[in-house]
């Protein structure tokens, strides 16, 4: 099905270009995919549908939702749990690229075995019982221990708060697609691999903990954050691979994992650009931002 073609080797484990765009590019950019300001998060939407939960979603001006065929093109990243693949999504007036993340087999995932994420889920309660007594396939997919589904759900919770997430398209069996972060020539860097100016990395870290707040604010907490689930593109931090987030209020453990995502940035920060935060700090920060 997917067809393995030089764009793998072109897309994965590429480094960091070395383009850097103005402020006034990105200022333009940004106000033409968000709007004037970035305060008036989350994007400017275009139209809502309708889910099989009957919730309606806003959804994006550049995303093609009638006549199109999506093709996979090649693959993003592998690895041993799962994949992401580049895909083209083309109508009669455009295309656009999407990235199709497949999980191979859930239940390989380490936090499936960790309790730590389960206790208190958010959803489990109203969501699910809600889910299941409507046959929906989100409440199969929650029985079934698809967490695919559970990330979308999470990623569109997100998105619709204004956090930098790439915008969760469609469930798609063991798949699901999403906002592609990156452009014709290579997926977006994850933070592992971009190298920033001292000025860039304090931009960076700053929206990071921007989006702490705002995932808090929703009630929730990462849980894995590091600079392998942060991507760099024109300057802006997306925050991805969210399946492991946990309910703030009700999981026991959120603190202690809220804390951990916040020594692993400001360790990263301090160690590799030499930009120190004091995580205690952060952490209170967040929290009095976020209640
Ligand atoms: N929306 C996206 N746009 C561009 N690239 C993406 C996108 N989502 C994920 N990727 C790429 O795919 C990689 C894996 O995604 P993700 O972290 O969500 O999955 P994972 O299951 O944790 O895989 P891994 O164990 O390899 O990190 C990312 O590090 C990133 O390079
Ligand atoms: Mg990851």
């Amino acid at each position: 099905m997917v067809r393995a073609t030089r764009r793998q080797i072109f897309f994965e484990d590429r480094e960091d270009s070395q383009h850097r765009p103005s402020l006034q590019e990105i200022e333009n950019r940004r106000a033409l995919r968000d709007g004037p300001d970035e305060n008036d998060l989350p994007p400017a939407s275009s139209s809502r549908l309708v889910d099989v939960l009957g919730t309606e979603y806003p959804v994006p001006d550049w995303l093609i939702t009638e006549e199109y065929r999506d093709e996979v093109l090649g693959t993003i990243k592998s690895g041993k749990e799962g994949s992401v693949f580049l895909v083209e999504r083309a109508s009669p007036s455009g295309s656009h690229f999407l990235a199709l993340k497949d999980y191979k087999d859930p239940n390989t995932r380490a936090f499936h075995r960790d309790q730590m994420y389960r206790d208190g889920r958010k959803f489990r309660e109203s969501r699910e019982t809600r889910a299941v007594a409507r046959k929906s396939e989100f409440g199969r997919q929650l029985r079934a221990g698809q967490w695919q589904g559970v990330e979308f759900e999470i990623l569109r919770t997100l998105w619709a708060a204004g956090v930098s997430v790439p915008y969760p398209v469609e469930e798609l069996g063991s798949s699901f697609l999403m906002q592609y972060i990156g452009d014709e020539t290579r997926a977006a860097p994850r933070l592992v691999d971009f190298r920033p100016t001292i000025s860039q990395a304090e931009s960076l870290l700053d929206q990071i903990f921007d989006n702490v707040i705002l995932i808090a604010a929703e009630g929730y907490v990462h849980g894995d954050l590091s600079a392998y689930n942060v991507l760099v593109w024109e300057e802006r931090v997306w925050i991805i691979d969210v399946p492991q987030a946990v309910d703030l209020a009700s999981n026991p453990h959120s603190m202690e994992l809220l804390q951990r995502d916040l020594d692993n940035v400001c360790s990263y920060f301090a160690r590799k650009f030499g930009v120190n935060r004091d995580p205690s700090e952060e952490m209170a920060r967040v929290i009095s931002a976020a209640v």
